[in-house]
């Protein structure tokens, strides 16, 4: 693949993991990619700068405040120089600093300061990997676009077995390249709809019945389907995520909602993928007031939701592709089968929900696609890189 200078501006942080950045350097530059390093103060005590420069070929850059680096090249110059600002090893620590929007070193401040696309190589012990407050700088700094590589499982520099050892210098290399090559717009011309996250099925003023769909999944679907070049309608339910750029939200609430929208955009669209977590029932009256406690006990009467992606795919005119997904905690591969023919759908994407840490709510995810009399296993990867793959098969199935 001819990568011909390109520029990756190297933030390093304060790691063990930083000594491999040396060699990630030199493989960079094997594949003619201008690097040019900037290290945070704690970085500088894993790796020398000299050692960065002397790979880099580049002076390396470590103050905010620094007259003599500033003339040569001010930092928010810096910033822009890049055509991806890659921090490898990304610390507990600069991730939060990340999210939360601090600049209060030259790294978080070029981080700040940098139009291009951010990737970030988590490095960390495990169970700080694991801490909820690093899953949800993680979420955070996702939904705003920031590509996260890893991390790798297996044995930590500090003896514990688990999952936050940053990736191998070739496999940041592969990954920096992929980044860096514009994805063929295999769906130009092409408008996809997208259903994401739960809906709410109201039960009087103040409560509801609902599920523990993020969105995740949905919106990466949504950013996949954008960068392979496709108009794209997203149908949210209620999230917390940045919607991704350039698509079209629609936000629903209720099943009913969603329903109603996807019936409207469904006959103009190409392809149609049904991520979200539909509430199969509804309260069959929503209260006007608040319900008042009543005894030990209380009985619901619900009645059933639309389907939706049975009732797109059961569209007689302009009628899209339309894709499930299919949340499953038994039995897997067979239930998903039969919704894929119960529905009429052409796809369904399977994830076995009862898995810790993906599915609902989580940023990896594993999906077995199943077509026709065809499957394929995706293995567990990021919800980002798993969308890219469920949308590039889709796209080739169209043509
Ligand atoms: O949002 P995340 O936190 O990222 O989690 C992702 C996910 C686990 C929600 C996602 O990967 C997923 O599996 N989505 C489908 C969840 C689901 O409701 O599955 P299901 O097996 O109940 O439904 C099968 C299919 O029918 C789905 O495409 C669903 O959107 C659709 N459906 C279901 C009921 C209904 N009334 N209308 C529908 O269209």
């Amino acid at each position: 693949m001819s990568q011909t200078h390109k520029r990756i501006l190297l933030g390093i942080s304060g790691g063990i993991a930083a000594y491999k950045c040396a060699e990630l350097v030199r493989r960079l530059k094997d594949h003619h990619c201008d690097v040019k390093v900037v290290m945070t103060e704690s970085a500088k005590q894993f790796i020398t700068p000299l050692t960065m420069q002397a790979v880099s070929g580049e002076p390396v850059a470590d103050s905010l405040l620094d007259p003599a680096a500033e003339a040569a090249m001010g930092h928010i110059e810096l910033a822009k120089w890049a055509d991806l600002v890659l921090v490898a090893p990304a610390s507990s620590n600069i991730i939060a600093k990340m999210a939360a929007g601090i600049a209060d070193d030259l790294l978080t401040t070029l981080l700040l300061a940098t139009p291009t696309t951010v990737a970030i190589a988590p490095a960390m012990n495990q169970q700080m990997y694991a801490h909820l407050a690093t899953q949800s700088n993680l979420s955070t700094l996702a939904s705003r676009g920031v590509a996260v590589w890893g991390p790798g499982q297996g044995e930590q520099a500090c003896g514990d077995v688990g999952k936050g050892r940053m990736l191998e210098p070739h496999e940041l290399v592969s990954l920096t390249l992929d980044a860096l090559t514009p994805e063929v717009p295999l769906l130009a011309g092409k408008t996809v709809t997208i259903t994401a996250g739960p809906t709410r099925e109201a039960l009087d003023p103040v409560r509801y019945i609902s599920n523990h769909s993020s969105g995740k999944m949905g919106y990466a679907l949504a950013e996949a389907a954008l960068a392979l070049g496709a108009q794209v309608h997203l149908i949210s339910g209620p999230v917390t995520l940045t919607p991704p750029q350039g698509c079209e939200v629609h936000a629903v609430s209720s099943a009913l909602d969603m329903h109603q929208m996807a019936m409207k955009l469904a006959p103009d669209s190409d392809i149609f993928i049904g991520c979200a977590a539909v509430a199969d029932y509804r309260a069959a009256d929503i209260a006007e007031q608040k319900i008042k406690k009543q005894g030990d006990a209380m009985t619901l009467t619900l009645v059933k939701n639309p389907d939706i992606i049975a009732d797109v795919a059961a569209l007689k005119a302009h009628r899209p592709y339309t894709v499930g997904f299919a949340a499953e905690t038994q039995d897997v591969a067979q239930y998903a089968q039969g919704k894929l023919k119960n529905k009429g759908l052409d796809m369904i994407c399977a994830n076995d929900v009862s898995q810790a840490g993906i599915g609902f709510n989580a940023n990896d995810n594993a999906l077995t696609l199943f077509w026709d009399n065809a499957q394929q296993s995706l293995p567990l990867a990021s919800k980002s890189e798993l969308a890219l793959t469920v949308v590039k098969a889709i796209a080739g199935k169209l043509n």
